[in-house]
């Protein structure tokens, strides 16, 4: 039997990425990374939009050359269709539906944090249904349920700052570049998460809040460095590993809740946050703590990637669920 090839296209923020995918199994999942960001501290939409446009089409040909798989073969495109930057979205998802109207393939639309989920489902072993996931991104923070690879449900979230801009913008406090996450995450790993205490909020149910951890982050280092100007680098192992520290008990405490509430025994992260060593570390613990499955993705599949986008596109084949070429990028979304 021939079997279902799918070639998926990721362009919703700053890496250009594109996947081949054969009956579920990821071929490749090539990922070029935008380095034009960097002095800028943050992703400028319009040169993140023209390097979408210069890297679109090596990016594919070496996705489907290390796949060894040629164009013909190809059973639909998939392409991430929303939530983003609404002009990277656009050249992915204008170049996916192209390529579908060329090549009279059918097109999938893929929603970016629902394949955040899904990227759980590309290894082994998989968490079975129903499970919850913690989905942790620069832009968004979710504790999402999943019934089934169509059925997903958000049943918690960030009322304000995203777990990744806790740890982007109180690593610009402590004077480190953007984004800073990994930085925080190398640094923590020398230091004492417990020198330093950090308020954490007081959130009804599994929402979450972030605003309060980097006012807090704020005040102490004012208060610090005032009496020491040097305090920040004699300290920035201690102040990296305790203000992570902060963060991921703020996300574990949810996530803990949300499976107990829910008798939910299959517990996955994801998002470019799940990259995080300590945030890995402590799930695996609260696993083993109360007998939970943990599940994380590799780290090719945990920060922004097309690998995602084609398991879900997968599922979404499986399922009949095409779109037609008149869907449209858009920079928010329903679920
Ligand atoms: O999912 P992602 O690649 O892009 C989207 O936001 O969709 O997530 C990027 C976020 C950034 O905030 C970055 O600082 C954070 O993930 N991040 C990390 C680590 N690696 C990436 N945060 C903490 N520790 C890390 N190792
Ligand atoms: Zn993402």
């Amino acid at each position: 039997t021939k079997g279902i090839t799918i070639l998926a296209i990721e362009s919703s923020c700053d890496e250009t990425s594109a996947s081949v995918c054969k009956d579920g199994a990821i071929l490749s999942n090539f990922i070029a990374n935008q380095t034009v960001h960097e002095k800028y501290g943050g992703v400028v939409p319009e040169l993140a939009s023209r390097a979408h446009m210069q890297n679109i089409v090596p990016v594919i040909d070496t996705a489907l050359k290390e796949a060894n798989t040629s164009l013909a073969e190809v059973d639909a495109i998939a392409f991430t269709q929303a939530p983003g930057l609404i002009g990277s979205l656009l050249v992915g998802s204008q170049f996916a539906k192209s390529m579908a109207l060329a090549l009279n393939k059918p097109l999938i639309a893929v929603h970016h944090m629902q394949a955040h989920v899904l990227a759980n489902l590309i290894e082994d072993p998989k968490p079975s249904f129903p499970f919850l996931c913690l989905t942790v991104s620069g832009g968004h923070t979710q504790i999402v349920l999943a019934r089934s690879a169509t059925d997903l449900e958000v049943i918690g979230e960030t009322i304000d700052d995203a777990a990744g801009e806790a740890f982007d913008k109180t690593a610009k406090l402590i004077g480190l570049p953007y984004p800073g996450g990994p930085l925080v995450d190398k640094y923590a790993k020398e230091g004492n998460p417990h020198r330093f205490k950090f308020a954490e909020p007081q959130i009804e149910g599994l929402n979450f809040s972030f605003s309060g951890l980097k006012t807090s982050v704020l005040y102490f280092l004012q208060k610090e460095i005032k009496a020491n100007p040097a305090f920040v680098e004699e300290n920035l192992a201690d102040i990296c590993a305790s203000v992570q520290y902060t963060i991921i008990n703020i996300l574990l405490k949810k996530l803990k809740r949300a499976a107990i509430e829910t008798g939910i025994q299959d517990l996955c992260i994801a998002g470019g946050v799940s990259a995080n060593s300590g945030l890995r570390t402590a799930l695996k613990e609260l696993g083993e703590k109360y007998g939970w499955r943990t599940h994380i993705p590799s780290f090719q599949y945990c920060t922004d990637n097309a690998g995602m986008i084609a398991i879900t596109a997968y599922h979404k084949y499986l399922a009949g669920a095409f779109a037609d070429l008149s869907v449209t990028a858009s920079a928010r979304a329903e679920w």
